[in-house]
Order: structure tokens, then sequence, then C-alpha cells
């Protein structure tokens, strides 16, 4: 199968001059954000690098190719490599399993996502965003500034525990952003060496990941136990994984599958919103136009209330807001396939085994598709401007049959977040403070978020 065609498919992939050992590994590494659009850049939408002896990798940063590997020739497209990485951590949950198993499940889970069912996770959402808002009159009051990153790490982790999986984690958020950064670090270490150290090893990295582990290990375990002998039958996403049974042979999911899914659902649950959300706020507090557009959305549609679902859609504006947000700084910055068997892209061999970047940073700021790139303009998402603009130049969520499920659910429940905080509050960040972003599996801000709130009644 062969996608748009270019150059004759004897010619070699374009790709930056490489370290005779170690290829282009020790730049790709240092400072991945820039290392990917420079590539693009100087090379174009397909280029080679290379990693240790005669192994290549690949980044394809075009719309139609992206669409190529994750949709049109998907059966050709594994998760391979990319997924290797967070399966110490995750396991074969929903985001890192393949083929039939993850079929099954994908059937399975699809229902709690449903645009009905969502719907009726709205009030939770909401009253979890309006007390976060109660809790931050005070440091609004006496001047003390928040880290508005783990404020909304905290945020969604309570909306996913309670919304998906039944439980209250207010408990549990210190535990979850304690092992969260030992668990990025070594998720990221997996991804990035060719020949990572067997776990047993005894290094201060391993030892940080499976402490880490064990953590959140004894607090998913805990949830399944807690409902096993509440024996609450609720009709959230818990209820279904503990009532499904395999259509052969009748059987219960194991303890073990259980607990992969539920990890899967309560890290890519919450962490990937709560990084849009901070970005979210940082870039309002860059751009007050922005701002005052937004304010003058929240109200004339609701005046000061608290948002239902029903006002979801006249929000337009808000939705536009974080979906240019999650342009500028996607929370899942680079995805990625590995080629079954040989390929041919653009008229250029791909041979089995590839493993192929696509990464929503660079494409998201590729100049061929967005004016002004590097800008925040929350109206290049009004309706009727997508025209023209090809399907996967923005794919924050992916895309082809391996598409977030959690796309619905996230973006229902960051308009709803912005909505609540943003009538009430103006947030600010606190000067001097270094902001940056930080390429682990996700995009956090690399020295937090601290902001100062303000009131905006008292403004
Ligand atoms: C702004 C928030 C979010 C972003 C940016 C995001 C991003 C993504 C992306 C890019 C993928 C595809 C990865 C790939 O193709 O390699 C994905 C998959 C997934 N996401 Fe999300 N996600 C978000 C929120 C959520 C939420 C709220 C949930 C669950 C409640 C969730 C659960 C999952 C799962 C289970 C998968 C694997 C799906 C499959 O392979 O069938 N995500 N997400």
């Amino acid at each position: 199968m062969t996608a748009a065609t270019g150059a004759p498919a004897r010619h070699a992939i374009p790709g930056p001059p490489a370290h005779p050992l170690l290829g282009n590994l020790r730049e790709a590494r240092r400072d991945p954000l820039a290392f990917y659009p420079a590539a693009r850049r100087d090379y174009g939408d397909i280029v080679r690098f290379r990693s240790l002896g005669p192994l290549r990798w690949y980044l394809f940063s075009h719309p139609d190719d992206i669409d190529y590997v994750l949709r049109r020739n998907a059966r050709n497209y594994h998760k391979g490599i990319f997924a290797a990485s967070i399966v110490p951590l995750v396991g074969e949950g929903l985001l890192t399993s393949e083929g039939e198993v993850w079929r099954r499940q994908r059937r399975l889970e699809q229902p709690a996502f449903h645009r009905q069912r969502l719907a009726a996770l709205a009030a939770d959402m909401t009253a979890a965003a309006v007390a976060t808002a109660e809790g931050w009159g005070e440091p609004a009051r006496v001047g003390r500034p928040l880290d508005v990153a783990a404020e909304m790490s905290r945020l969604t982790l309570q909306i996913v525990g309670r919304a998906l999986l039944g439980t209250d984690t207010s408990g549990a958020a210190a535990t979850v952003a304690g092992a969260l950064p030992a668990t990025l670090e070594y998720t990221m270490y997996r991804a990035e060496s060719v020949f990572p150290l067997p776990l047993r090893l005894p290094t201060p990295r391993n030892r940080r990941f499976l402490r880490a582990r064990a953590a959140l290990d004894r607090l998913v375990y805990g949830i399944i136990a807690e409902r096993r002998r509440t024996g609450a039958d609720g009709d959230d996403l818990l209820s279904m994984l503990l009532a499904a049974r395999d259509a052969e042979t009748g059987e219960a999911m194991t303890d073990r599958q259980l607990r992969d899914e539920v990890l899967t659902i309560l890290l890519a649950g919450h962490e990937t919103t709560a990084v849009a959300l901070s970005w979210t706020w940082f870039l309002l507090s860059q751009h007050p136009e922005a701002e005052a557009t937004l304010h003058a959305e929240l109200a004339r549609v609701l005046g000061g209330r608290a948002p239902t679902a029903a006002d979801v859609p006249r929000l337009p504006y808000t939705r536009q807001v974080i979906e240019e947000a999650m342009r500028l700084y996607p929370p899942v910055w680079a995805t990625g396939r590995q080629a079954l068997g040989d390929d041919e892209v653009r008229g250029y061999r791909l041979p089995a085994g590839s493993p192929v970047v696509l990464s929503p940073w660079v494409t998201h700021r590729h100049p061929d598709f967005w004016e002004r790139p590097d800008a925040f303009e929350p109206e290049r998402f009004a309706p009727g401007r997508a025209a023209g603009r090809p399907h996967l130049a923005y794919f924050p969520f992916g895309g082809g049959q391996r598409q977030c499920i959690g796309n619905g659910f996230a973006l229902l429940e960051a308009q709803l977040i912005v909505a609540t905080l943003a009538q009430r509050y103006r947030l600010r960040p606190v000067p001097g403070h270094p902001i940056e972003p930080e390429p682990t599996v996700t995009l956090r801000p690399r020295h937090g978020l601290p902001m100062t709130l303000h009131e905006r009644s008292a403004a």
C-alpha cells in the first residue's frame, strides 16, 4: 500500500548528520522540543534519524502521513516499542494492549464514555470544581500563590475517581502526586534507551520507580477490594469491568487485568487533562484580551451560576480557548507506531520494524497548516474556521481506532472547570518563576505553575 507518492522509493529518507556510535540519540534526548521541530524545518515532513548501529527511527509531520499511519494503513502499524516503555507501569491495559485483547477491552469500556453517560457525570465534575473554587478563597484573600499544576492534578484525579471508579480519591491525591515524578522519569528513560537496565538491578532510578509503582498498586488494589467488599453495583466503569465475563470462557477479569485497566484510567484519565488545564490558565494570564472574551461569554451564558452539561454547547469560546491551549501545549506531545511489515510512504521505503514518531507538538506548529503558529489565537477554532485544514493537522487525542477513549470526557470536564473557576478568579503567574514545558510522557510545566489568585468581584 502506498501513501501519497513523491520521491521514488530508492531515494534515502533525508535526515541530520549523526554521531558514528550514538547516532542522533543524544540531541533527541537533550531537548526533543527543539530537536524535532528543527528536523522538520531542515529535512521536511518525513525525517530519518540514526539510533545505535544500523537502527533508525523516523518523524512524520504531515497530516496526510499521520492519517496514513493511524487510520488508512493502521493495520500495518502497532504501538510496539512505544507501548513497551509504559508497560512496566500500567501493564496491559487499554492504552498499551494490542490486537484482540485491546479490541475486547475497548468494546467493553466504550459505553462508559457515551455522550448521555458523560452528561450524567457533568454534575460531579462541576461540584468538584465548585469545591476547588471555595478552597481557593483563603489563599486568594491572603495573596498566597498556589501551584496551579498541582491543583489541577488534584481536581482531575478527584473527578476521574468519582465519575469512573465511584471512589473518593481525595485522600489519594498525595500518593499519586508523590508517585508520578518517579514513574514519568522511569517511563521516559525506557522510551529513550535502546538497552534499558533490567528492573531487578537496584539502581537508584529503578528503586524509585518500584517504590512509586508499589504505592500506586496499593491504591488501585484497595479501590478494587473496597468495591468488591461493599458489592455496590453502580453503572460506572469499575462496575462494568468487574461484571465483564469472557464470551468464550465465561471467566471474569483477573485481579491483574483489573489492576492494569484501573491504573490506566486513573493515570491517563487525570494527568493529561490537568496538563491541558495548567497551560490554559497560563495562556489566559498572558493574553488579557482572550481572557476578557472568555469572561464576557461566561457572564452572558451563566451570569455567575455554576455550569451544567446543557450549558456546554453555548460556551464555544471556552472550548476554543482549551483547544488552542492544547494546540500550543499538547498534553501528549508525541506518540508513535512501529511498522509491522515493509511499507512505502511518499515513495520512500520504510522497512518492517521502523519506529515512527508522530508529534502533535511538531504538527500543531507546522507553518504550512497554521498561520502565526506560535501565537495564541482561540479564534482559529471558531466554527467554520477549520475549513481547508487537514483533519490530523490537530490531533491532541491521537487518531484512528486508538484515538483517546476519554476525549469527550476530558473536553467536557475541562470546559466545566474553566467555566467555574474563571467566573470567580483571575490567575497570574508569580513574577520571575521560570515557566517551561518538560517533555516526559506528558508536557507538564517543568517547575510547576505557581500563580496568585485574584477574586474577580474584588478586582
Ligand atoms: C486533555 C486530556 C487528554 C489528552 C490530551 C489525551 C490524549 C490521548 C492520546 C494522544 C491518546 C492516543 C495515544 C496513541 O495513539 O498512542 C490517548 C489514548 C487514551 N486515553 Fe487519553 N487523553 C486525555 C484524556 C483522557 C481521559 C480523561 C481518559 C480516561 C478517562 C483517557 C484515557 C485514555 C485511554 C484509555 C487511551 C487508550 C485508548 C485506546 O488505545 O483504545 N484519556 N489519550
